[in-house]
């Protein structure tokens, strides 16, 4: 490729002065291209000057390949996401580490000016004080050396990945979440477990609208709803299209009861139609992308599909579940709902959801126990719950009895056995029940194992029949009624 230097460049490599060369440009001899010249016609005008001083050009050339190099580094060279993860948790390490020296080092200088204090009040010579104090501070310094790395692991492990995620502090609840990767604020928020405002996900309603009270935000989509600008003088912005570019306090809508939460009417595509076992249809389902149903956990809506009778059913999956909506329909011998579902109804049809109501919702501000308690079908709700609690994180220890019953099998129990193995607090006992034997019969062994009634909230899902004498029986056993909640198995027909 033909090289171009400047005049000032090409004077001092050939000892000449610029006006001799801009004469040459001048008269011909010399091409000038925007004010530089060609490094070959600069040769061929002085030969002699090609063997000194070429090489000094490569020279200049190099440098200057390695500089633009610098600036703009071509994607292959930066490492990989797995380097960058060892060298943030090593980085991390370090910290941990340094942290928990300067901690002890602080408490060091603490006892320090205590000791001096002490010696001060002794009434010591002064060569004494001295000795007394120096051999104490060689024997401190000694046992802080000795301590040196306890609890830095523990440190480590507590903070990663958490490292890395921008945390947001949620007013007026002061619930607290984490922002991973690059989801926004009202994403997170909803994976959190939290019932935060929302309506479209997409930035047209306004619904998310929030204010910032410190932190800074970053803008990741355009959107539809306009904020005015006293909105944006008083830092308000919208939860869906804004992500966190540091830790945030910010004050935001959420749902504390039922009662925050409007009635929906919602369509929803059919994704998957499954039957585990006789006495069992699971219907997965997806709202669209940009109309979601809210809900807590715990609630019910109803179904309609197609020309049947709307039917009630319980929500089996979580609100941070994303646009996911399943339901556990239980077999009802020669209804028409069964047949639809077995032969009629396909993958991708669109049904129409009403809802959500209910009010077997969680406790959020109890850190008792919880006791779940279901049979069948009932277990939907129940699941709703359960992971709407684990994505809380609140409870200490959290005990699920399915009671199966006839022809029935906890269909999900895998799902029951990995909560199992993956949480230490996590207690999981199916119980099937024997011909003849009766839902009554088994709960003093649950009451029994679960420990103290009063330290426990129960939540019970049940075949209606079967909860008026459930209720009155754990009422007897001490169980007070605010820390107990009933649901009927849903499936009937909606009123
Ligand atoms: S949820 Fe509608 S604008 Fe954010």
């Amino acid at each position: 490729m033909p090289r171009l230097i400047s005049l000032s460049q090409a004077a001092r490599m050939v000892g000449v002065k610029r006006s001799e060369l801009q004469n040459r440009i001048q008269s011909g001899e010399l091409r000038t291209f925007e004010g530089a010249i060609l490094l070959s016609d600069l040769l061929h005008a002085y030969p002699h000057a090609e063997a000194e001083d070429s090489s000094m050009l490569d020279r200049v050339g190099e440098i200057m390949e390695q500089a633009v190099s610098k600036v703009i580094r071509p994607d292959h060279e930066f490492p990989d996401i797995t380097a960058c993860t060892n060298r943030i948790q090593a980085l991390n390490r370090e910290l941990a580490k340094a942290r928990s020296e300067s901690r002890r080092y602080r408490e060091l200088l603490e006892n320090l000016k205590l000791k001096l204090q002490d010696l001060d009040s002794e009434d010591l010579e002064r060569d004494a004080a001295f000795n007394q104090l120096r051999g104490w501070l060689h024997e401190a310094v000694q046992a802080l050396r000795a301590a040196s790395g306890e609890g830095e692991d523990i440190l480590t492990r507590e903070e990663f990945p958490r490292f890395m995620a921008a945390k947001v502090r949620v007013l007026p609840s002061g619930h607290e979440y984490y922002i991973e990767g690059a989801n926004s604020i009202l994403e997170a928020g909803l994976s959190s477990g939290l019932a935060l405002n929302y309506g479209c996900n997409t930035g047209t309603c306004g619904l998310c609208k929030a204010k910032v009270v410190s932190g800074r935000l970053k803008k990741f989509c355009l959107h539809d709803y306009s904020l005015t600008e006293t909105e944006k003088a008083l830092g308000y912005f919208l939860a869906c299209c804004n992500t966190a570019a540091s830790d945030l306090v910010i004050e935001a809508a959420e749902a504390v009861s039922t009662h925050d939460i409007p009635l929906q009417e919602i369509e929803i595509r059919v994704k998957k139609i499954e039957r585990p076992d006789t006495g069992t249809f699971i219907l997965r389902t997806k709202t669209p992308r940009t109309r979601r149903l809210r809900f807590l956990a715990g609630q019910y809506v109803s179904l309609k599909l197609d020309h049947l009778p709307a039917r009630d059913f319980s929500i089996a999956s979580c609100p941070c579940d994303d646009k996911t909506l399943d339901f556990h329909i239980p077999t009802l011998a020669g209804q028409d709902i069964s047949a639809y579902l077995a032969g009629t109804l396909k993958v991708n049809e669109t049904l129409t959801i009403r809802g959500p109501r209910g009010e077997f919702t969680l406790d959020e501000n109890s850190t008792r126990a919880l006791v779940f308690l279901a049979c069948n079908t009932g277990f939907a709700p129940v699941k709703s719950l359960i992971e709407h609690a684990l994505s809380l994180n609140t409870a200490q220890q959290v005990y699920l009895y399915w009671i199966i019953t006839d022809d029935n099998t906890p269909y999900l129990g895998n799902r029951c056995r990995s909560w199992q193995d993956a949480l230490e607090n996590f207690h999981y006992h199916p119980i099937e029940l024997a011909s003849g034997r009766l839902v009554e019969d088994v709960l003093p062994d649950i009451i029994a194992a679960v420990g103290e009634v009063a330290d426990c909230d129960y939540y019970v899902c049940l075949p209606g029949a079967l909860l008026e004498t459930t209720e009155a029986f754990l009422l007897e056993s001490g169980v007070p009624s605010n820390q107990l909640r009933m649901e009927p198995v849903r499936k009937n027909a909606s009123p």
